[in-house]
């Protein structure tokens, strides 16, 4: 077999590039014999060439493939090795080619392709693995329906679609639905299943199993319970039935995202499946049902109707991230799903949009594909959507998914799809609107109110700084949610949806009989930031009778990120009226735990100096970590009366149950804990520790404990209760690290990284100590500069074994330039040392040379 080309310069992708590829595939046949470093796969690929092709060239992908053998219609032939795969001369009419080709799934650390993760087989296919399995015309717009055989001596082995015949050392699988070769999966290995059945709406019965390593049987039924309730949701809401006889999920240990959405046999990092009251906090419950309901929802938004090509992939994403959020919504409670929607996207999305990684939810070019799943292309993605249906009403948006569904069923589909499904249902053009998907940057959204007479005007300006790519932007269509509330906190004009197109634009409200309070931008009706000058007593007026519960919040929010930023900047003392209205409404017990939880939550310190880079200030990290410090003692001190009987009264009692309504109240006992323990020295922390049944309560007295520096014999305690359980470890990791003092935190994960349990292989465990580290304002940006040293030295470590976990956390030095010099300086080191790594993974590659540029 002949070499392949020698590497180049990375090749860029367009998307005006696009040219469907030349041939039809009308059926794979694949057979899999299972050898942990010698698998052979051997593909039977019917082909039909397309009579006008534009690029009538058989080119299949290939990446770290060793060919035995390739025949077409029976003939041996010698393909052509060239970059990234294989040419072949092929005939004019339709013809069926076999290979043979040898894989190492046991040294492969990538995590992409087959691999093996603890004894077990696995694939992750999506974006581009699939051609590391056998050549293929590895792209979203190729769609076949597969059959596989697999011969290997594993108790459980499971592939895409419904099981066809089983025997001594093999299984087969057919699935009948034509899907692109992302969604190709396989999984073998000594597993055991928690069964169940689901009937359709239409009378199917359905397989459910969540399959899983012995030892972890116990952590499955609330998965399914979430599977459960994710079908007829989906069902219920969007009229979408299941589609085959079987279901499966499968939890693995080593994997390097959330989960995989492969059409009947999803695949998850065992952190987003597996969980108990014992060993998962109400945080991980939530996550884990979320993201159970994204995956299936993928069926249809995803699998049923899938992507053109992987510019498009917000198609998916988006749509199916805005679904699992209602969902979430549904299940749970609304205004708390949308409050932590928007401290996520503004935590994670709009640096990624004001920094040097930005791009538009639907990018115009990439290098490696790998690293364009984003919070925008996810959770901007998703807003988008929310606009939409915000801008045509529920009804149309419902009829205009209808038609989605009918048209495009079986296709891979284009955002221009996506858009004329909402012209034809509604007859509203889309061309301005489309500009979501093609700018990037987040637009800064001015405000400014007059009252005349009996006449309200709010006068807003759009403006969106350049991004990469994009100097100047054109005005956007933004939904921007109003509504208007009486000196008594009456509402007297319910939530109404100003359109915006100009850049500059005023509305009017007329026939008012004094000057009432605006509540603008009402459950974050648009991804942008609102600059709207504002008086401390109007925002409080706000917290306290806004009829609109995310603006309650987003007032609270807005005058303790005012307090904080006044604090950092000019060195005041913490607000008093702010301290007085926060005090007032925690102590209020007919208020919503959950809601007076999310308001005591005070903004991250990552948040703070985000909001000062907006207003065009150099953030301080040692200066907003005091300032937090100070306003929580503050804090703590203001409340210390009411603290115990707080503590006390917010003790759920009974089982635990990991239900949105206690799960509001332990947030609300945790948040008055943490208070607490900065008066009484962990008295209460250790206490709870003690007596704790469930892992929420016990992870955050820890917590409490370890931030106070006295948690070092509960730490250990933890350590040997758990040490067997790998997700309760990788808590461990993470806390301490996350615990620590700034000036200690590099110094703490270093140590942790030479730990008997630590590995550099397992991405859970990784991502647990550098993540942490990464998210450890303070810590991460000290001015020793060992935070930034101690990421790159693992960055570097890791990017030969798995690119793209490297890739992916080269995005803790994203917002390098809005700091000061000296850390500039020493974080643009560096990256320089990572960016000249020898044989620097392309992944990694493309991610530091865009955040250095
Ligand atoms: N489609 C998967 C999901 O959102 C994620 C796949 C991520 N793939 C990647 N290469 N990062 O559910
Ligand atoms: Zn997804």
């Amino acid at each position: 077999m002949k070499d392949a080309a020698p590497a180049s310069a990375p090749e860029t992708f367009y998307l005006k590039d696009y040219t469907p590829f030349g041939f039809e595939v009308e059926a794979v046949a694949l057979t899999f014999k299972l050898a942990a470093t010698t698998t052979r796969v051997i593909s039977k690929i019917r082909f039909a060439p397309k009579p006008d092709a534009a690029d009538p060239r058989f080119f299949l992908h290939g990446e770290a493939l060793n060919l035995i053998w390739a025949k077409i219609d029976g003939q041996e032939v010698t393909p052509q090795m060239v970059n990234g795969g294989l040419e072949c001369t092929v005939p004019g009419q339709p013809f069926t080619w076999e290979a043979e080709v040898e894989i190492d799934p046991q040294g492969n650390t990538a995590l992409e392709g087959l691999y093996m993760s603890n004894g077990m087989y696995c694939t992750q296919c999506e974006a581009e693995g699939f051609r590391k399995i056998t050549y293929y015309p590895d792209r979203p717009d190729v769609m076949s329906t597969f059959t596989v055989r697999i011969e290997g001596s594993e108790k459980v082995m499971l592939s895409n679609g419904n099981p066809g015949t089983t025997g001594d050392g093999f299984a087969e699988w057919h699935d009948p639905w034509p899907k692109p070769a992302y969604l190709f999966a396989l999984v073998a290995g000594d597993l055991i299943n928690h069964p169940d059945r689901f009937t359709t709406k239409s009378g199917k019965d359905v397989e459910l199993n969540i399959w899983v390593r012995p030892g972890d049987e116990g952590k499955c039924a609330f998965g399914m319970e979430a599977l459960k309730k994710s079908m007829t949701w989906d069902e219920e809401v969007y009229g979408r039935e299941y589609d085959l006889d079987i279901f499966n999920i499968v939890a693995v240990d080593d994997f390097n995202m959330g989960a995989m959405e492969n059409k009947g046999l999803n695949i998850f990092n065992s952190s987003c499946v597996l969980a108990s009251p014992e060993t998962s906090t109400d945080a991980n419950f939530e996550r884990i049902e979320a993201i159970i309901a994204h995956e299936y929802f993928h069926n249809w938004t995803g699998n049923r109707i899938t992507c053109r090509d992987w510019f498009q992939l917000c198609l998916k994403e988006g749509l199916t991230v805005f679904r699992d959020a209602q969902f979430t919504s549904d299940m749970r409670s609304a205004p708390v799903k949308r409050i932590d929607d928007v401290i996520t996207l503004r935590a994670r999305q709009f640096p990624e949009d004001g920094g040097p990684l930005a791009h538009p939810p639907r990018p115009e070019e990439f290098q490696e594909i790998n690293n364009f799943y984003t919070a925008t292309v996810y959770e901007k993605g998703a807003e988008v959507i929310g606009m939409l249906k915000r801008l045509v009403g529920d009804d149309a948006y419902y009829k205009a998914l209808d038609l989605y569904f009918d048209r495009h069923d079986g296709q891979a589909c284009t955002i221009e799809d996506w858009l004329k499904v909402f012209e034809d249902a509604t007859g509203r053009d889309m061309t301005q609107f489309k500009l979501w998907y093609s700018q990037a940057g987040t637009p800064r959204v001015k405000v400014s109110e007059s009252f005349v007479g009996d006449t309200l005007t709010l006068t807003f300006e759009q403006e969106t700084a350049p991004t990469p790519g994009q100097p100047t932007k054109d005005p956007r269509v933004i939904p921007i949610a109003v509504g208007l509330l009486g000196a008594n906190g009456d509402e007297i004009q319910p939530t109404t949806v100003l359109e915006m197109t100009e850049a500059k634009q005023s509305f009017t409200f007329t026939g008012l009989a004094a000057k009432p309070v605006a509540s603008i931008l009402r459950e974050f009706s648009a991804p942008v930031v609102l600059d709207r000058q504002m008086g401390n007593a109007e925002r409080a007026f706000l917290l306290a009778h806004d009829t609109d519960p995310f603006n309650r919040w987003e007032a609270g929010n807005a005058l303790a990120t005012d307090t904080r930023l006044r604090m950092v900047l000019n060195g005041a003392a913490p607000d008093a009226n702010y301290l007085d209205a926060l005090t007032k409404l925690v102590r209020d017990d007919s208020q919503d735990p959950a809601f007076r939880a999310l308001v005591l939550q005070p903004p991250s310190q990552a948040q703070i100096a985000q909001v000062l880079f907006e207003q065009g200030h150099t953030p301080d990290p040692e200066k907003i970590h005091d300032a937090a410090e100070t306003f929580a003692q503050s804090l703590a001190q203001a409340l210390s009366d009411s603290l115990p009987r707080l503590y006390a009264a917010t003790t759920v009692d009974g089982p635990y149950v990991p239900d949105a309504e206690g799960a509001g109240k332990r947030a609300l006992n945790g948040a008055v804990l943490s208070l607490l323990s900065r008066l009484d020295g962990g008295a209460a922390a250790a206490k709870q520790f003690e007596a704790a049944d469930n892992m929420t309560l016990q992870y955050a007295a820890l917590a409490c404990l370890l931030r106070a520096e006295k948690g070092a014999d509960q730490s250990q305690a933890f350590f040997d209760q758990w040490k067997e359980d790998r997700l309760v470890m990788d808590k461990w990791f993470a806390l301490q690290v996350a615990t620590a003092k700034p000036e200690n935190a590099a110094q703490t994960a270093r140590a942790l990284t030479k730990h008997a349990l630590f590995t550099i292989k397992n991405p859970n465990r990784f991502r647990a100590v550098m993540g942490a580290l990464a998210g450890h304002h303070a810590g991460f940006h000290h001015i020793s500069g060992a935070g930034y040293s101690l990421l790159a030295e693992n960055l570097m470590a890791l990017d030969s074994l798995n690119p793209q976990t490297t890739a992916r956390m080269c995005a803790g030095f994203q917002t390098w330039k809005r700091y000061d010099e000296t850390r500039q300086r020493l974080i643009q080191t560096e990256l320089e040392k990572i960016a000249g790594l020898n044989g620097l993974s392309r992944d990694t590659s493309d991610m530091v040379t865009r955040i250095l540029e």
